[in-house]
């Protein structure tokens, strides 16, 4: 479809400010597959809309995401950068998807399950099809590789099964995709609550990194963070605290489990603690500085987001099309 490599496709919802867990188990990643593969990459502000947003803030979050990205080391000139919204073949191919799509599948899907329970006065359809347009998102590009953190696993695999049903019927119109799930770095958990996955919206702010954060706020949260029991920094079930700022710090290091264990050998907590903060202050700062420098050209991202809004719009209508020549939909006449 566009060049030799194969193709990554991701995204990430356009709401808030991302988080180190967005960073560490996708956004990282998508920077180090990015030679191997045509690489496109979504800003998902349809996605967001499951949740109220409030206009003038959500323009400006998306705004911000497609600039995080690019600030983040992926080339907007050499990859497909785009808005979900600005590509109508997304939600078309939804409405397909969804009839190929059973409610008992969407029924067990965990993601769902929580979001009703967090959100119970807005348990909208479309939190429900979430799914759906997902699958869509990932299928209109033909797309090889998806990296993203383990939390969309369970939405990969229903991508495969809608795409396997709707090939079983049609032919192969549909490549079905591979997750790609980080092996460390996948579930970043919450510094307050190490049980519980790291999340944008968590009320408490000392719960979660932000990648806009600066370097105080960064050393604070992380001076904060919940450890276990006993002193030793070590990787274990039983210390899902220290083993979580393990994990960070190997990410973000390169380090493995057990060169970090010997580095902090004899060591407290407040010392394992204090250096996972600098690193990541460290590795942070380049990036908030080209976002900063992003934000203020606004001609250059204007020109980056009208181009790669017409590439991705060509690659969509390209499977859109065969997709509804196959199920029977009357041809345009030209
Ligand atoms: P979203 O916006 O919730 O998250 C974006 C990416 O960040 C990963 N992630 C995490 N990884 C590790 N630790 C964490 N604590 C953590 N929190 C989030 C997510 O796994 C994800 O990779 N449904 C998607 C957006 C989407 C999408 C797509 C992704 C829409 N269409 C098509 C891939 C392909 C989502 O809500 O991601």
């Amino acid at each position: 479809m566009l060049q030799d490599k194969k193709i990554l496709y991701s995204g990430m919802q356009a709401t808030g400010t991302l988080t180190l867990g967005n960073y560490l188990g996708a956004l990282k990643n998508w920077v180090t597959l990015n030679e191997q593969y045509e690489c496109i990459y979504g800003v998902m502000d349809l996605h967001s809309l499951t949740l109220r947003q409030e206009p003038a803030q959500f323009r400006k979050n998306a705004r911000s995401l497609y600039a995080l990205y690019v600030a983040a080391g992926l080339d907007p000139e050499k990859n497909c950068i785009y808005f979900q919204s600005h590509v109508s073949g997304h939600a078309e191919l939804s409405w397909i998807l969804s009839c190929f799509t059973y409610m008992g599948e969407l029924n067990r899907m965990t993601q769902f399950k929580d979001k009703a329970a967090k959100h119970a006065d807005n348990i909208n359809a479309g939190l429900y099809t979430y799914p759906v347009l997902m699958a869509a998102d990932i299928l209109l590009y033909q797309s090889d590789v998806v990296p993203v953190g383990v939390d969309q696993k369970q939405h990969l695999e229903i991508t495969r099964d809608i795409a396997g049903r709707f090939n079983a019927v049609y032919g192969d119109v549909f490549t079905i995709p591979e997750a790609y799930i980080p092996k460390t770095g996948a579930k970043i958990m919450s510094l307050q609550e190490p049980q519980k996955k790291m999340s944008k919206s968590d009320e408490n702010v000392n719960a979660t990194i932000y990648l806009l954060d600066d370097k105080d706020a960064i050393l604070r949260k992380f001076k904060r963070a919940v450890t276990d029991s006993g002193s030793r920094v070590c990787y274990a079930d039983d210390k899902p605290g220290i083993s979580n700022l393990m994990d960070i710090y190997s990410c973000i290091t390169g380090k493995e489990y057990d060169a970090i264990e010997r580095e902090f050998d004899g060591k407290g907590y407040g010392e394992f603690k204090l250096a996972v903060g600098e690193a990541v202050a460290d590795s942070l700062k380049p990036l908030k500085a080209r976002y900063e420098e992003l934000l203020k050209d606004k001609a250059y991202l204007d020109s980056m987001i009208k181009n790669n809004d017409e590439k991705a719009q060509y690659y969509a209508t390209k499977t859109l099309r065969k997709v509804q020549k196959k199920v029977g939909l009357t041809e345009r006449i030209r």
